[in-house]
């Protein structure tokens, strides 16, 4: 079985999408995938409560009660190997990661970011998305480095922008179409449709068009 952990921070609909996604499609019968804990920074982040309720084993480490950002991956580390970890799943987990966590899971760690990177790499996207300008928008899955926003590109899927858009209003279009392609992403790298090497994204032609979500 191929296990799954996920980070989160705060409301957790990215990891509900993947959990409930991987109940639908019974990713542990058909393709040997499970979630297998949940770990959260925050001890009062809403997805703890949804994790409990499904069942899977949760963790809070609070980065709070660490001197250094290598003392809190170190125990987060830790957790991950304890729930025998072979992808790690950042669901709107809000801590940076430094080359310390990232190379003890090179090539296993996904993200998702509410832009098309490389536009818009940090915070505020769908304000700066409007602010510039842009006609299409949206969501990228990509494996961690331990440079912000900047590792390979796994998946995108596009959401126009409309004349009454605002951010909000963005972001909850945005939104949707992240709950589509996590779920997806994460299953086709925990299955190892999708590699990293040489810095890229490795997958085959099928994989390549399943990752590109253009409507
Ligand atoms: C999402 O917009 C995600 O793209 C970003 O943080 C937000 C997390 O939302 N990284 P949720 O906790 O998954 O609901």
């Amino acid at each position: 079985m191929k296990n799954i952990v996920v980070l989160i921070s705060g409301r957790g609909s990215n990891f509900k999408a993947i959990y409930e996604t991987s109940v639908k499609e019974n990713w542990s019968e058909n393709y040997g995938v499970q979630i297998s804990g949940v770990i959260s920074n925050r001890p009062d982040a809403a997805g703890l409560d949804y994790a409990t309720a499904a069942g899977l084993p949760t963790v809070i480490i609070d980065h709070k009660h660490f001197a250094s950002r290598e003392d809190f991956e170190k125990v987060l580390a830790d957790e991950a190997d304890k729930m025998n970890a072979d992808i790690i799943v950042l669901a709107g987990f809000m801590r940076v990661l430094t080359s310390y966590f990232v190379s003890r899971f090179e090539g296993k760690i996904l993200n998702i970011h509410p832009a098309l990177l490389p536009m818009f790499p940090g915070l505020h996207t769908h304000e700066r998305a409007l602010e510039a300008g842009v006609r299409i928008h949206g969501v990228t899955v990509h494996f961690v480095t331990a440079e912000l926003d900047a590792g390979a590109i796994i998946g995108q899927a596009a959401v126009p922008v409309l004349a009454e858009d605002d951010a909000e209003k963005l972001a909850a279009r945005v939104l949707k179409k992240e709950h589509i392609l996590y779920p997806r992403a994460v299953r086709l790298v925990a299955l190892g449709k999708v590699t990293l090497a040489d810095g890229h994204a490795q997958m085959d032609e099928q994989t390549s068009q399943e990752l590109a979500i253009l409507s």
